[in-house]
Protein backbone atom coordinates (compact mmCIF):
# COMPACT_ATOMS: atom_id res chain seq x y z
CA UNK A 1 0.00 0.00 0.00
CA UNK A 2 1.66 3.27 -1.06
CA UNK A 3 1.48 6.43 0.58
CA UNK A 4 -0.88 9.06 -0.55
CA UNK A 5 -0.31 11.95 2.03
CA UNK A 6 2.44 13.15 3.62
CA UNK A 7 0.88 16.02 6.39
CA UNK A 8 3.62 18.10 7.72
CA UNK A 9 1.40 20.76 9.32
CA UNK A 10 -2.04 19.34 10.46
CA UNK A 11 -4.28 21.16 12.16
CA UNK A 12 -6.91 19.21 14.82
CA UNK A 13 -10.01 21.32 15.18
CA UNK A 14 -11.68 20.46 18.73
CA UNK A 15 -8.37 18.52 19.95
CA UNK A 16 -9.42 19.17 23.89
CA UNK A 17 -12.54 16.98 23.18
CA UNK A 18 -12.73 13.48 24.03
CA UNK A 19 -11.30 11.73 20.55
CA UNK A 20 -9.56 14.62 19.13
CA UNK A 21 -7.23 14.93 22.39
CA UNK A 22 -7.10 11.08 21.89
CA UNK A 23 -5.91 12.12 18.10
CA UNK A 24 -3.56 14.58 19.13
CA UNK A 25 -1.77 12.35 21.26
CA UNK A 26 -1.54 9.96 19.02
CA UNK A 27 -0.41 11.51 16.11
CA UNK A 28 3.14 12.87 18.28
CA UNK A 29 4.09 9.77 19.39
CA UNK A 30 3.49 8.20 15.48
CA UNK A 31 7.64 7.50 14.24
CA UNK A 32 6.70 8.44 10.74
CA UNK A 33 5.21 11.43 11.47
CA UNK A 34 7.41 14.37 12.34
CA UNK A 35 5.86 17.41 11.36
CA UNK A 36 3.57 19.80 13.73
CA UNK A 37 0.18 19.75 15.05
CA UNK A 38 -2.11 23.45 15.88
CA UNK A 39 -4.90 22.29 18.20
CA UNK A 40 -7.52 24.83 17.34
CA UNK A 41 -10.02 24.77 20.31
CA UNK A 42 -13.18 27.04 21.46
CA UNK A 43 -12.81 25.24 24.72
CA UNK A 44 -16.69 24.69 25.11
CA UNK A 45 -17.79 22.80 28.50
CA UNK A 46 -17.15 19.58 26.77
CA UNK A 47 -13.07 20.93 26.22
CA UNK A 48 -10.50 19.85 29.23
CA UNK A 49 -7.05 21.11 28.06
CA UNK A 50 -5.47 18.40 30.17
CA UNK A 51 -6.38 15.66 28.11
CA UNK A 52 -3.57 17.55 25.55
CA UNK A 53 -1.12 17.61 29.01
CA UNK A 54 1.67 15.13 27.72
CA UNK A 55 1.51 16.74 23.93
CA UNK A 56 1.86 20.29 25.39
CA UNK A 57 5.47 19.77 26.28
CA UNK A 58 5.84 19.22 22.65
CA UNK A 59 8.07 21.81 20.64
CA UNK A 60 5.66 20.30 17.51
CA UNK A 61 2.48 21.16 19.57
CA UNK A 62 0.57 24.14 19.26
CA UNK A 63 -2.64 25.42 21.30
CA UNK A 64 -5.23 28.08 19.78
CA UNK A 65 -8.37 29.23 21.45
CA UNK A 66 -10.35 30.05 18.50
CA UNK A 67 -14.11 29.33 17.23
CA UNK A 68 -14.50 27.27 14.13
CA UNK A 69 -17.48 29.55 12.94
CA UNK A 70 -14.44 32.37 12.85
CA UNK A 71 -12.98 31.93 9.30
CA UNK A 72 -10.75 34.89 9.38
CA UNK A 73 -9.15 33.55 12.74
CA UNK A 74 -8.53 29.83 11.01
CA UNK A 75 -7.73 31.00 8.15
CA UNK A 76 -4.34 33.34 10.11
CA UNK A 77 -3.43 30.06 11.79
CA UNK A 78 -3.71 28.11 8.60
CA UNK A 79 -1.57 30.41 6.69
CA UNK A 80 1.08 31.55 9.27
CA UNK A 81 1.18 27.69 10.42
CA UNK A 82 1.22 26.57 6.66
CA UNK A 83 -1.30 23.92 7.52
CA UNK A 84 -1.44 21.20 4.24
CA UNK A 85 -4.06 19.21 6.29
CA UNK A 86 -7.15 19.77 8.87
CA UNK A 87 -8.84 16.71 10.97
CA UNK A 88 -12.04 17.82 11.90
CA UNK A 89 -12.64 16.90 15.31
CA UNK A 90 -14.69 20.23 16.71
CA UNK A 91 -18.49 19.53 17.13
CA UNK A 92 -21.38 20.05 19.67
CA UNK A 93 -21.52 15.97 20.64
CA UNK A 94 -24.05 14.98 23.27
CA UNK A 95 -27.66 13.65 21.87
CA UNK A 96 -29.49 15.10 24.89
CA UNK A 97 -28.60 18.56 24.88
CA UNK A 98 -29.26 18.42 21.12
CA UNK A 99 -32.77 17.50 22.66
CA UNK A 100 -32.66 20.36 25.16
CA UNK A 101 -30.85 23.04 23.01
CA UNK A 102 -30.69 22.27 19.24
CA UNK A 103 -29.47 26.00 18.08
CA UNK A 104 -25.52 25.47 19.50
CA UNK A 105 -25.76 22.55 17.13
CA UNK A 106 -26.66 24.08 13.96
CA UNK A 107 -23.82 26.79 14.52
CA UNK A 108 -21.21 24.12 15.48
CA UNK A 109 -21.99 21.61 13.32
CA UNK A 110 -23.17 23.17 10.19
CA UNK A 111 -22.00 26.24 10.41
CA UNK A 112 -18.88 25.97 11.90
CA UNK A 113 -17.86 23.17 9.10
CA UNK A 114 -19.29 25.39 6.37
CA UNK A 115 -16.77 28.03 7.88
CA UNK A 116 -13.81 25.66 7.86
CA UNK A 117 -14.27 24.61 4.06
CA UNK A 118 -14.46 28.35 2.84
CA UNK A 119 -11.38 28.74 4.28
CA UNK A 120 -10.16 25.24 2.83
CA UNK A 121 -11.85 27.29 -0.70
CA UNK A 122 -9.55 30.00 -0.11
CA UNK A 123 -6.28 27.86 0.80
CA UNK A 124 -6.87 24.62 -1.85
CA UNK A 125 -3.81 22.82 -1.14
CA UNK A 126 -5.21 21.84 2.38
CA UNK A 127 -6.51 18.24 2.52
CA UNK A 128 -9.67 18.27 4.73
CA UNK A 129 -10.52 15.03 6.84
CA UNK A 130 -14.50 15.02 8.13
CA UNK A 131 -15.04 13.20 11.41
CA UNK A 132 -18.75 12.01 11.51
CA UNK A 133 -20.89 9.86 13.03
CA UNK A 134 -23.08 6.53 12.23
CA UNK A 135 -26.24 8.84 13.24
CA UNK A 136 -26.39 10.00 9.78
CA UNK A 137 -27.81 6.86 8.67
CA UNK A 138 -30.86 6.70 11.55
CA UNK A 139 -32.12 3.73 12.96
CA UNK A 140 -31.95 0.18 12.26
CA UNK A 141 -34.25 -2.59 13.11
CA UNK A 142 -33.41 -6.28 14.16
CA UNK A 143 -30.98 -6.76 11.41
CA UNK A 144 -28.92 -5.19 8.54
CA UNK A 145 -25.82 -3.08 8.89
CA UNK A 146 -25.03 0.73 7.78
CA UNK A 147 -22.97 1.00 4.93
CA UNK A 148 -21.45 3.82 3.21
CA UNK A 149 -23.90 3.64 0.90
CA UNK A 150 -27.02 3.47 3.53
CA UNK A 151 -29.23 6.24 2.60
CA UNK A 152 -29.45 9.21 5.58
CA UNK A 153 -32.31 9.47 7.86
CA UNK A 154 -31.17 11.73 11.27
CA UNK A 155 -33.32 11.18 13.93
CA UNK A 156 -31.95 13.95 16.50
CA UNK A 157 -31.43 17.57 16.13
CA UNK A 158 -27.40 16.34 17.10
CA UNK A 159 -27.19 13.77 13.79
CA UNK A 160 -29.21 16.23 11.66
CA UNK A 161 -26.67 18.60 12.21
CA UNK A 162 -23.99 16.13 11.78
CA UNK A 163 -25.92 14.90 8.29
CA UNK A 164 -26.00 18.28 7.07
CA UNK A 165 -22.03 19.05 7.77
CA UNK A 166 -21.04 15.92 5.87
CA UNK A 167 -23.32 17.06 2.99
CA UNK A 168 -21.59 20.56 2.85
CA UNK A 169 -18.19 18.28 2.77
CA UNK A 170 -19.45 16.14 -0.37
CA UNK A 171 -21.21 18.88 -2.11
CA UNK A 172 -17.36 21.35 -1.85
CA UNK A 173 -15.80 18.80 -2.69
CA UNK A 174 -17.60 18.07 -5.91
CA UNK A 175 -18.42 21.89 -6.95
CA UNK A 176 -15.17 23.33 -5.96
CA UNK A 177 -12.90 20.64 -6.17
CA UNK A 178 -11.75 20.22 -2.65
CA UNK A 179 -9.31 17.29 -1.61
CA UNK A 180 -11.82 15.68 1.07
CA UNK A 181 -12.10 12.49 3.09
CA UNK A 182 -15.47 11.83 5.88
CA UNK A 183 -15.54 9.09 8.45
CA UNK A 184 -18.41 7.90 10.10
CA UNK A 185 -18.18 5.90 13.44
CA UNK A 186 -20.54 4.57 15.58
CA UNK A 187 -20.19 4.61 19.82
CA UNK A 188 -16.58 5.57 21.11
CA UNK A 189 -15.44 4.65 24.75
CA UNK A 190 -12.00 4.97 26.67
CA UNK A 191 -10.01 7.70 28.87
CA UNK A 192 -10.91 11.30 29.10
CA UNK A 193 -14.57 11.13 27.94
CA UNK A 194 -16.76 13.78 29.27
CA UNK A 195 -19.15 11.64 31.93
CA UNK A 196 -22.57 12.74 30.18
CA UNK A 197 -22.05 9.90 27.92
CA UNK A 198 -23.34 6.61 28.64
CA UNK A 199 -20.06 4.48 29.67
CA UNK A 200 -18.04 7.39 31.90
CA UNK A 201 -21.22 8.33 33.56
CA UNK A 202 -22.07 4.56 34.67
CA UNK A 203 -18.53 4.37 35.80
CA UNK A 204 -18.71 7.50 37.87
CA UNK A 205 -22.08 6.76 39.28
CA UNK A 206 -21.31 2.99 40.16
CA UNK A 207 -18.05 4.20 42.46
CA UNK A 208 -19.90 6.43 43.93
CA UNK A 209 -23.55 4.50 44.64
CA UNK A 210 -25.94 6.77 42.75
CA UNK A 211 -28.41 5.67 40.67
CA UNK A 212 -27.68 4.19 37.09
CA UNK A 213 -30.65 5.82 34.86
CA UNK A 214 -31.17 3.25 31.73
CA UNK A 215 -33.52 5.07 29.14
CA UNK A 216 -36.48 2.79 28.65
CA UNK A 217 -36.15 -0.50 28.62
CA UNK A 218 -32.36 -0.40 28.10
CA UNK A 219 -32.62 -2.80 25.03
CA UNK A 220 -31.42 0.08 22.20
CA UNK A 221 -28.08 -1.29 20.93
CA UNK A 222 -24.94 0.39 20.32
CA UNK A 223 -21.80 -0.41 18.13
CA UNK A 224 -18.95 0.15 20.71
CA UNK A 225 -15.38 0.99 19.92
CA UNK A 226 -12.58 1.98 21.37
CA UNK A 227 -11.13 5.71 20.98
CA UNK A 228 -7.70 4.52 20.12
CA UNK A 229 -8.82 2.48 17.69
CA UNK A 230 -11.11 5.26 15.78
CA UNK A 231 -7.86 7.63 16.06
CA UNK A 232 -5.62 4.90 14.41
CA UNK A 233 -8.64 4.37 11.75
CA UNK A 234 -8.80 8.26 10.99
CA UNK A 235 -4.87 8.82 10.42
CA UNK A 236 -5.01 5.66 8.37
CA UNK A 237 -8.00 7.24 5.92
CA UNK A 238 -6.14 10.47 6.24
CA UNK A 239 -2.62 8.79 4.99
CA UNK A 240 -3.91 6.38 2.36
CA UNK A 241 -7.96 7.20 1.63
CA UNK A 242 -9.10 8.04 -1.60
CA UNK A 243 -10.11 11.16 -2.33
CA UNK A 244 -13.73 12.13 -2.00
CA UNK A 245 -14.10 8.74 -0.33
CA UNK A 246 -16.33 8.11 3.01
CA UNK A 247 -15.36 5.19 5.34
CA UNK A 248 -17.38 3.60 8.19
CA UNK A 249 -15.61 3.08 11.15
CA UNK A 250 -16.87 0.69 13.99
CA UNK A 251 -16.39 -1.83 16.68
CA UNK A 252 -18.07 -4.70 15.35
CA UNK A 253 -19.06 -5.35 19.22
CA UNK A 254 -23.06 -4.69 19.48
CA UNK A 255 -24.46 -4.16 23.12
CA UNK A 256 -27.96 -3.31 24.18
CA UNK A 257 -27.71 -0.88 26.34
CA UNK A 258 -28.64 -2.98 29.76
CA UNK A 259 -26.42 -5.92 28.26
CA UNK A 260 -23.27 -3.10 28.36
CA UNK A 261 -24.06 -2.27 31.86
CA UNK A 262 -24.27 -5.13 33.04
CA UNK A 263 -20.93 -6.06 31.54
CA UNK A 264 -19.39 -2.76 32.75
CA UNK A 265 -20.85 -3.65 36.45
CA UNK A 266 -18.57 -7.00 36.57
CA UNK A 267 -15.40 -5.00 35.01
CA UNK A 268 -15.87 -2.40 38.15
CA UNK A 269 -16.51 -4.77 40.67
CA UNK A 270 -13.42 -6.77 39.93
CA UNK A 271 -11.57 -3.66 39.83
CA UNK A 272 -13.03 -2.26 42.75
CA UNK A 273 -14.11 -4.94 44.78
CA UNK A 274 -17.65 -3.75 45.24
CA UNK A 275 -20.22 -6.17 45.46
CA UNK A 276 -21.88 -6.83 42.08
CA UNK A 277 -25.14 -7.64 43.35
CA UNK A 278 -25.24 -4.27 45.19
CA UNK A 279 -24.23 -2.77 42.24
CA UNK A 280 -26.35 -3.99 40.05
CA UNK A 281 -29.59 -2.39 42.54
CA UNK A 282 -28.14 0.98 41.25
CA UNK A 283 -30.05 0.17 37.92
CA UNK A 284 -32.87 2.60 37.65
CA UNK A 285 -35.21 3.13 34.66
CA UNK A 286 -35.90 6.73 33.64
CA UNK A 287 -38.05 8.34 30.77
CA UNK A 288 -37.03 7.27 27.12
CA UNK A 289 -34.91 9.70 25.10
CA UNK A 290 -37.39 11.47 22.36
CA UNK A 291 -36.50 9.98 19.27
CA UNK A 292 -34.02 7.11 21.15
CA UNK A 293 -32.93 5.23 17.63
CA UNK A 294 -33.20 1.33 18.54
CA UNK A 295 -29.92 0.20 16.79
CA UNK A 296 -26.70 0.87 15.04
CA UNK A 297 -24.33 -1.52 13.69
CA UNK A 298 -21.67 -0.82 11.08
CA UNK A 299 -20.04 -2.74 8.12
CA UNK A 300 -16.42 -1.24 8.16
CA UNK A 301 -15.27 -4.09 5.23
CA UNK A 302 -14.75 -1.19 3.06
CA UNK A 303 -11.98 0.48 5.61
CA UNK A 304 -10.66 -2.77 6.34
CA UNK A 305 -9.90 -4.23 3.03
CA UNK A 306 -8.90 -1.01 1.27
CA UNK A 307 -6.68 0.47 3.75
CA UNK A 308 -6.15 -2.58 5.97
CA UNK A 309 -6.93 -1.24 9.47
CA UNK A 310 -8.82 -3.46 12.17
CA UNK A 311 -9.62 -2.97 15.70
CA UNK A 312 -7.11 -3.51 18.59
CA UNK A 313 -9.23 -3.72 21.22
CA UNK A 314 -12.10 -5.68 21.94
CA UNK A 315 -15.13 -5.04 24.88
CA UNK A 316 -13.39 -6.64 27.46
CA UNK A 317 -9.91 -5.09 27.23
CA UNK A 318 -11.50 -1.83 26.39
CA UNK A 319 -13.43 -1.68 29.24
CA UNK A 320 -10.76 -2.77 31.41
CA UNK A 321 -8.52 0.00 30.92
CA UNK A 322 -11.39 2.66 30.87
CA UNK A 323 -12.75 1.60 34.40
CA UNK A 324 -8.89 1.66 35.71
CA UNK A 325 -8.07 4.88 33.74
CA UNK A 326 -11.35 6.38 35.67
CA UNK A 327 -10.33 5.34 38.93
CA UNK A 328 -6.35 6.08 38.52
CA UNK A 329 -6.95 9.47 37.62
CA UNK A 330 -9.18 10.79 40.63
CA UNK A 331 -7.93 14.26 40.27
CA UNK A 332 -9.13 14.40 36.36
CA UNK A 333 -12.58 13.66 37.57
CA UNK A 334 -13.28 15.82 40.71
CA UNK A 335 -11.97 18.87 38.19
CA UNK A 336 -14.79 17.90 35.42
CA UNK A 337 -17.34 17.34 37.79
CA UNK A 338 -16.25 20.74 39.80
CA UNK A 339 -17.79 22.43 36.66
CA UNK A 340 -20.02 22.13 33.69
CA UNK A 341 -21.06 18.09 34.00
CA UNK A 342 -22.71 18.99 37.56
CA UNK A 343 -24.74 21.91 35.67
CA UNK A 344 -25.31 19.14 32.92
CA UNK A 345 -26.68 16.63 35.62
CA UNK A 346 -28.89 19.21 37.31
CA UNK A 347 -30.04 19.91 33.48
CA UNK A 348 -30.76 16.51 32.54
CA UNK A 349 -32.20 14.98 35.92
CA UNK A 350 -34.31 18.54 35.90
CA UNK A 351 -36.15 17.21 32.62
CA UNK A 352 -36.23 13.68 33.37
CA UNK A 353 -37.50 13.19 36.64
P1 LIG B 1 -16.47 16.27 22.57
O1 LIG B 1 -17.79 16.88 22.86
O2 LIG B 1 -15.77 15.49 23.61
O3 LIG B 1 -15.45 17.42 22.10
C1 LIG B 1 -15.79 18.40 21.18
C2 LIG B 1 -14.67 19.43 21.15
O4 LIG B 1 -15.00 20.40 20.14
C3 LIG B 1 -14.50 20.19 22.47
O5 LIG B 1 -13.13 20.27 22.81
C4 LIG B 1 -15.07 21.57 22.16
O6 LIG B 1 -14.47 22.63 22.91
C5 LIG B 1 -14.77 21.70 20.68
N1 LIG B 1 -15.68 22.64 20.01
C6 LIG B 1 -17.04 22.65 20.03
N2 LIG B 1 -17.51 23.68 19.31
C7 LIG B 1 -16.42 24.33 18.83
C8 LIG B 1 -16.26 25.49 18.00
N3 LIG B 1 -17.32 26.18 17.57
N4 LIG B 1 -15.02 25.88 17.66
C9 LIG B 1 -13.93 25.19 18.12
N5 LIG B 1 -14.02 24.10 18.92
C10 LIG B 1 -15.26 23.69 19.27
O7 LIG B 1 -16.69 15.42 21.25
P2 LIG B 1 -16.14 13.98 20.87
O8 LIG B 1 -16.97 12.96 21.49
O9 LIG B 1 -14.66 13.97 21.05
O10 LIG B 1 -16.48 13.96 19.29
C11 LIG B 1 -15.56 14.52 18.35
C12 LIG B 1 -16.14 14.37 16.96
O11 LIG B 1 -16.35 12.99 16.69
C13 LIG B 1 -17.49 15.05 16.77
O12 LIG B 1 -17.49 15.64 15.49
C14 LIG B 1 -18.50 13.92 16.86
O13 LIG B 1 -19.64 14.21 16.08
C15 LIG B 1 -17.70 12.78 16.27
N6 LIG B 1 -18.06 11.44 16.74
C16 LIG B 1 -18.15 11.17 18.08
C17 LIG B 1 -18.43 9.88 18.51
C18 LIG B 1 -18.51 9.53 19.98
O14 LIG B 1 -18.88 8.41 20.32
N7 LIG B 1 -18.16 10.43 20.88
C19 LIG B 1 -18.64 8.86 17.56
C20 LIG B 1 -18.57 9.18 16.20
C21 LIG B 1 -18.26 10.47 15.80
O1 LIG C 1 -23.03 6.55 17.39
C1 LIG C 1 -22.08 7.58 17.51
C2 LIG C 1 -22.57 8.59 18.52
O2 LIG C 1 -22.44 7.98 19.80
C3 LIG C 1 -21.79 9.90 18.49
O3 LIG C 1 -22.00 10.53 17.25
C4 LIG C 1 -22.23 10.83 19.62
O4 LIG C 1 -21.43 11.99 19.63
C5 LIG C 1 -22.08 10.09 20.92
O5 LIG C 1 -22.55 10.89 21.99
C6 LIG C 1 -22.83 8.76 20.89
O6 LIG C 1 -24.25 8.99 20.84
P1 LIG C 1 -25.27 8.13 21.73
O7 LIG C 1 -26.51 8.91 21.93
O8 LIG C 1 -25.39 6.74 21.21
O9 LIG C 1 -24.39 8.04 23.09
P2 LIG C 1 -24.79 8.18 24.64
O10 LIG C 1 -23.57 7.81 25.42
O11 LIG C 1 -25.45 9.48 24.94
O12 LIG C 1 -25.87 7.03 24.82
C7 LIG C 1 -25.58 5.68 24.50
C8 LIG C 1 -26.85 4.87 24.70
O13 LIG C 1 -27.13 4.83 26.12
C9 LIG C 1 -28.08 5.48 24.05
O14 LIG C 1 -28.92 4.42 23.60
C10 LIG C 1 -28.75 6.25 25.18
C11 LIG C 1 -28.41 5.42 26.39
N1 LIG C 1 -28.24 6.17 27.65
C12 LIG C 1 -27.40 7.23 27.68
C13 LIG C 1 -27.20 7.95 28.83
C14 LIG C 1 -26.28 9.15 28.84
C15 LIG C 1 -28.89 5.75 28.82
O15 LIG C 1 -29.63 4.75 28.80
N2 LIG C 1 -28.67 6.45 29.96
C16 LIG C 1 -27.87 7.55 30.03
O16 LIG C 1 -27.73 8.16 31.11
Amino acid sequence: MTSLRQPQNVLVTGGCGFIGSAFVRFLLTQPAFTGRVVNLDLLTYAANPDNVGSASASPRYLFVQADITDAAAVTQVCSQRAVDTIVHFAAESHVDRSIVGPGAFVQANIVGTYQLLEVVRSLPSIHFHHVSTDEVYGSLGATGLFSETTPYDPSSPYSASKAASDHLVRAYARTYGLSTTLSNCSNNYGPYQFPEKLIPLMIMNLCEGKPLPVYGTGANVRDWLYVDDHVEAIWTIVLRGRRGETYNIGGEAEWANLALLHKLIEVVARATGLDTAALKRQITFVTDRPGHDARYAINCSKLKSELGWTQRHNIESGLLETVRWYLDNPEWVSRVKSGAYRNWLDLNYGRRD
